[in-house]
């Protein structure tokens, strides 16, 4: 009796002193405009459910946040967040507030200290370490992979030619795997042609592990998780990818060590960090390749798939990209060049109108570790910030009445001066945004001029969408195919 006595005082003591510590926020929360919340439970039951159930729960609660102005507070059991649908506040969120959210943690079993879970202390030293590498000048030696792994999707295509739909991004995520490893470590690994190998096996199984995660909340405690079979699978898999790259970057600084790198011409992404003055160590290198490459292939492989399902319904636009590329191109069948990506400006607009209304990051999550002022509140620290691009890119307040249409031309330069620099966020905003954004600009255009130099896309308009962290159409990327008579005839 004694000993539960004092567990139960020393329980009370502990809440107590939780929520003397936490006072800032439940003051904050006190002011702040609230719906769809219940007693005890906050807004955690809008977070329960399957991805697809998941995505119209939010769609409906980002509705009701913008009728109330566009600011709201959520708590998700103890996690007090707070949404901003207004550019001006999204804006101060993304410069200040530089941590990532702890949803994030997730990911970092497998991704250590990679840039994009990183905590901010060692994120600001690596970032400025791996920015170099990521410059334009750098990325364009690239340009002849992209085009390269271009041909050989093309090439597979083929298959399809004259037959039913099929869900093109498959194809699609094996080409970009290829450019990815081939530019990041120098690995040639044709998953075009051989999808099924233990290491991208081991890399699929890492990652629904760690999106079901997301969504369970019963998985998401490390106490309840380490129970299940899940974390012994999870772990066997993580060792298996963290050994692949380990064995690459073992064999590279082996080479390095033994004179550098003489080899004329490109040189991948690892080699550029080996040779940086900044020393990493081989886990750190591990981390970053690890990194560069999970968040390059599917975020890009993506908007490739969702372009060919938006100009399959929009014939008119398709024809407008392949006149362009007609121009561009003659009838010659040579790879894209820097010049030529260059000259594709109304398929750079196409690109940015399709990552508008299917933005493949939907939400970013973010943590306070200061005050932040907003313009009507200050948040204290440790308040998690969401910013949700997806609903903000198809706001009828910031793109007008027609915001769910697609219309290339609003990003013609006369028609986006006045546009809020947050109002269009794919690649998220300030310091900590996307680092690949123009290494994926550029494999997205040379992709898609070869695709859709070969083929005529037809499809259907998709209504139904899941997040599984990124957001996937529910049917899949369906599209029907057919050869132009030449490449550009
Ligand atoms: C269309 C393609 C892409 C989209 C839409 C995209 C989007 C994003 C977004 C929204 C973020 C910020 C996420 C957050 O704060 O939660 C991000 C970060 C990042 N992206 Fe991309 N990305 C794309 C392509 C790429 C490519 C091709 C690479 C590498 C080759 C890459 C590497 C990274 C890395 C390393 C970060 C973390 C940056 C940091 O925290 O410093 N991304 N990306």
């Amino acid at each position: 009796m004694f000993v539960f006595v004092i567990i139960f005082m020393v329980a009370i003591v502990y809440y107590i002193h939780f929520r003397h510590m936490r006072k800032p926020l439940y003051e904050l929360a006190e002011q702040m405009p609230t719906i769809g919340d219940l007693p005890v439970l906050g807004h955690t039951h809008w977070f329960i459910g399957g991805p697809e159930r998941l995505l119209q729960n939010i769609q409906q609660l980002a509705e009701r946040v913008d009728s109330l102005g566009g600011l709201c507070k959520l708590w998700i059991g103890p996690s007090l967040y707070v949404v901003s649908l207004d550019p001006e506040d999204v804006q101060k969120i993304l410069e200040n507030c530089l941590e990532k959210d702890s949803t994030y943690k997730f990911l970092r079993t497998w991704l250590g200290n990679g840039l994009f879970v990183a905590p901010v202390d060692k994120w600001k030293v690596h970032r400025r370490a791996v920015l170099p590498i990521f410059n334009n000048r750098i990325i364009e030696d690239y340009i002849e992979v992209f085009g390269q792994q271009g041909e050989v999707l093309a090439q597979r295509l083929a298959e399809q030619v004259g037959q039913k739909e099929f869900d093109v991004y498959k194809y699609i995520t094996s080409c970009m795997l290829d450019i990815v490893f081939e530019t990041a470590m120098g690995e040639k690994m044709d998953v075009q042609n051989n999808p099924d190998t233990p290491y991208l096996r081991a890399r699929n199984c890492v990652m629904s592990i760690i999106n079901m995660r997301l969504f369970k909340a019963w998985l998401q405690p490390d106490a309840l998780f380490n129970l299940t079979h899940y974390a012994k699978i999870q772990k066997e898999n993580i060792d298996i990818t963290h050994k692949f790259t380990d064995e690459v970057v073992r064999k590279k600084k082996e080479l390095f060590d033994a004179g550098g790198f003489t080899k004329e011409g490109r040189k991948d992404f690892l080699e550029l960090l080996l040779s940086k003055d900044a020393k990493f160590t081989n886990k750190e290198l591990r981390e970053h390749i690890d990194s560069i490459t999970i968040a390059g292939n599917d975020t890009t492989a993506l908007v490739v798939a969702y372009t060919l399902l938006l100009l399959g319904n929009h014939e008119e636009e398709q024809e407008k990209v392949f006149k362009e590329l007609k121009d561009i191109f003659g009838d010659s069948d040579r790879l894209p060049t820097r010049e030529d990506l260059n000259k594709m400006e109304y398929l750079e607009r196409v690109l940015k109108e399709t990552m508008r209304l299917y933005t493949v990051v939907p939400i970013i999550a973010r943590k306070t570790v200061k005050e932040v002022k907003l313009s009507t509140f200050t948040l204290p620290a440790g308040v998690g910030c969401a910013v949700a691009p997806f609903v903000m890119h198809r706001s009828k307040k910031l793109w007008g009445p027609d915001a769910d249409c697609f219309n290339p031309d609003r990003f013609l330069p006369e028609n986006s001066v006045d546009r809020h620099p947050c109002a269009f966020i794919p690649f998220s905003h300030g310091t900590r945004n996307c680092i690949g954004r123009h290494f994926g600009m550029l494999a997205m255009k040379s992709i898609l001029a070869t695709m859709l130099r070969t083929y005529k896309v037809t499809s259907r308009s998709i209504n139904r969408f899941k997040i599984e962290i990124l957001l996937f159409p529910v049917p899949g990327h369906m599209i029907s195919i057919e050869r132009r008579n030449t490449k550009c005839n």
